[in-house]
C-alpha cells in the first residue's frame, strides 16, 4: 500500500470512529455498532474500539456477539480487567453462570479483592448453585467493605438457607441437652475415657464437647454442612477441646476408618432425629455407622425413638388441613394438595384430644438393619368429635433410665416441634369406638393415615 493509500485508509478509519462515537452518544446503537465494525475492518485502534463495540452490542441485547468482541480483546490481552469483568457480567445476564464464574475468577486473579468482581462472582456462584463458595465471596467483600449492607444481607440470607432455623432453639433446649449429657457421661464412664467416640452431625459440636467434658479423650465428629463444620471447629477450639475433638467436614457415609477415625468407635452419639423421627435420614445413617464405623456392641445414643400421638379435633388445625367453600366458590378440589404434615406448637395451638396417647412407631437404633414397616393400629376413641388427624411427638430412649419426650402438654419451643398428620378429610368419631390408622415408615418418613373403612 502506498503512503497516500494508507493515509486515506487512516482518514477513513478516523472518520468512521468519530461517526460511530456520535451515533453511540445519540443512542443510535445499530449505526454505532456498524461504524465501529468499519473501524475494526481497518485494524485501527483495535484495543480501544473492541470494548466500545462490545458495550454497544450488549446494550442492544446481543450478548453472544458482545462476548465474541470481548473474547477478541482477551485473546490479545488476557489480563484486561474491564474485559474480564464485562464478559463475566454479560455471561451472568445471559444465564451462563458457570462461564461467569470462570471469567470473574480470572478477574480476581488480575485484581484480588476487586469489589465488582467479588460481588458478581458471588452472585454467579449462587446462580451456579455453589452456595458455600458464594458465601465465602460475600464474606470477603464484606471484610473489605464493612459498610456494604447488601453484602451483609446476602451473607445472612445464604447462611439461613444452609443452616435450618431450629439449630438455635435446639441448642437452647436444656431438657434435651441434659438428657443427652446424662447418657453420654454414663457411656464414657462405662466404656472408659480412651474409648473412641463418634458423634454424627456435629452442629455446634455440643455433644462432642459433652463427651470430652465427661473425660473422653478420643472424639471424632462429622458434619455435612461446611459452614456448620467450620463453626463447630471454632467453638470446640474456643472451649479448649481443640486437641480432643476432631471435627471432620464430611457426611458420615463418606467417613473412612484409618483416615478420619483411627479405629471404629465404641460409642456412637448422634442427634439426627427430626420432629417426625425419620426425615433426617437417621436409618440410612445409623445402618452405615453399624456396618463400617462402629465396633460390635458399641454403645448407641440414642438407643431408640418412638413416635407417640393421639387423635385430635381442632378448628385451628382444620383451617390448615382442609378447605371447601371460599368466598362463595367450591375450591374443595384444592384440599388434596394440603401438606401431609404440619409442625405445631403443642402448648400453644388450640386442640382437643379424642384419644389417649398411643405408641405409633418405634425405631430401634441399636439394630444394624431396618425394613419398611406398615400395619393397622386400632386407637380407642375417648371423646365424641371430628378428628382432623393425629398430633405426634417423640419419646427417645437414650440409655437405661434416661428418656426424653417432647410431649405436647409440657414442651414447646425446644429443638423439636410436635407434628400434625392430617387425615385426607375430617372424620366424625364416637367415644368408645375404635379408630383405625395405617402406621409405619418407608425408611425416610413416618406413615400415618386414616385406614380405609372395611367394606
Ligand atoms: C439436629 S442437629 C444436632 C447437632 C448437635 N449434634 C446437637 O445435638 O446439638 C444435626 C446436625 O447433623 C448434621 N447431619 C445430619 N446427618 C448427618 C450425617 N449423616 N453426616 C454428617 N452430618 C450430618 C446436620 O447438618 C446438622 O447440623
Amino acid at each position: 500500500m502506498t503512503t497516500e493509500n494508507s493515509e486515506q485508509v487512516l482518514a477513513q478509519a478516523r472518520k468512521s470512529l468519530s461517526e460511530a462515537m456520535r451515533f453511540h452518544a445519540e443512542g443510535k446503537l445499530d449505526d454505532a455498532e456498524e461504524h465501529y465494525l468499519q473501524v475494526l475492518d481497518h485494524r485501527y485502534r483495535v484495543e480501544d474500539v473492541l470494548p466500545l463495540v462490545a458495550g454497544v452490542a450488549a446494550l442492544r441485547g446481543r450478548f453472544e456477539v458482545a462476548i465474541i468482541y470481548w473474547d477478541q480483546l482477551l485473546a490479545m490481552k488476557p489480563d484486561h480487567l474491564v474485559g474480564l469483568l464485562e464478559k463475566g457480567t454479560i455471561q451472568l445476564k445471559s444465564g451462563d453462570a458457570r462461564g461467569a464464574v470462570e471469567s470473574l475468577q480470572t478477574a480476581l486473579r488480575v485484581s484480588p479483592d476487586n469489589p465488582t468482581a467479588l460481588n458478581n462472582l458471588a452472585v454467579a456462584l449462587v446462580q451456579a448453585d455453589r452456595q458455600h463458595e458464594a458465601l465465602e465471596a460475600f464474606r470477603k467483600l464484606a471484610t473489605s467493605q464493612p459498610e456494604n449492607v447488601l453484602a451483609q444481607h446476602q451473607i445472612r440470607r445464604l447462611t439461613s438457607r444452609m443452616v435450618p432455623f431450629w439449630h438455635i432453639p435446639m441448642l437452647n433446649d436444656a431438657r434435651r441437652n441434659d438428657a443427652f449429657e446424662a447418657a453420654i457421661a454414663k457411656a464414657v464412664q462405662e466404656r472408659g475415657s480412651t474409648a473412641p467416640v463418634l458423634d454424627i452431625g456435629a452442629g455446634s459440636g455440643l455433644l462432642s464437647m459433652m463427651a470430652a467434658r465427661a473425660g473422653a479423650t478420643n472424639v471424632v465428629t462429622c458434619e455435612a454442612v461446611p459452614i456448620i463444620a467450620q463453626t463447630a471447629s471454632r467453638i470446640v477450639a474456643q472451649n479448649g477441646f481443640g486437641n480432643t475433638i476432631n471435627v471432620v467436614n464430611k457426611v458420615s457415609t463418606e467417613l473412612t476408618v484409618g483416615l478420619d477415625l483411627e479405629t471404629r468407635a465404641d460409642i456412637l452419639v448422634s442427634e439426627i432425629l427430626s420432629s417426625d423421627l425419620l426425615a433426617e435420614d437417621v436409618l440410612n445413617t445409623f445402618e452405615d455407622a453399624h456396618a463400617r464405623l462402629l465396633n460390635e456392641g458399641a454403645t448407641i445414643i440414642p438407643r431408640s425413638a418412638t413416635a407417640v400421638g393421639c387423635l385430635v379435633e381442632s378448628e385451628v388445625l382444620s383451617r390448615y388441613a382442609f378447605v371447601g367453600d371460599v368466598s362463595g366458590f367450591d375450591v374443595s378440589a384444592f384440599a388434596p394438595l394440603a401438606a401431609n404434615r404440619l409442625p405445631i406448637h403443642g402448648t400453644m395451638t388450640d386442640w382437643k384430644r379424642l384419644s389417649a396417647d398411643i405408641e405409633l412407631q418405634t425405631i430401634d437404633l441399636t439394630r444394624p438393619k431396618h425394613r419398611e414397616e406398615i400395619r393397622v393400629i386400632e386407637i380407642p376413641v375417648t371423646a365424641n368429635g371430628t378428628a382432623a388427624g393425629i398430633v405426634q411427638w417423640m419419646k427417645i430412649n437414650l440409655a437405661d433410665g434416661i428418656e426424653f419426650a417432647n410431649h405436647p402438654d409440657d414442651y414447646s419451643d425446644g429443638g423439636w416441634l410436635q407434628v400434625l398428620h392430617p387425615f385426607a378429610k375430617p372424620v366424625a368419631v364416637k367415644a368408645g369406638s375404635m379408630f383405625r390408622v395405617v402406621a409405619g415408615h418407608d425408611r425416610s418418613s413416618l406413615i400415618l393415615m386414616a385406614a380405609p373403612l372395611a367394606s
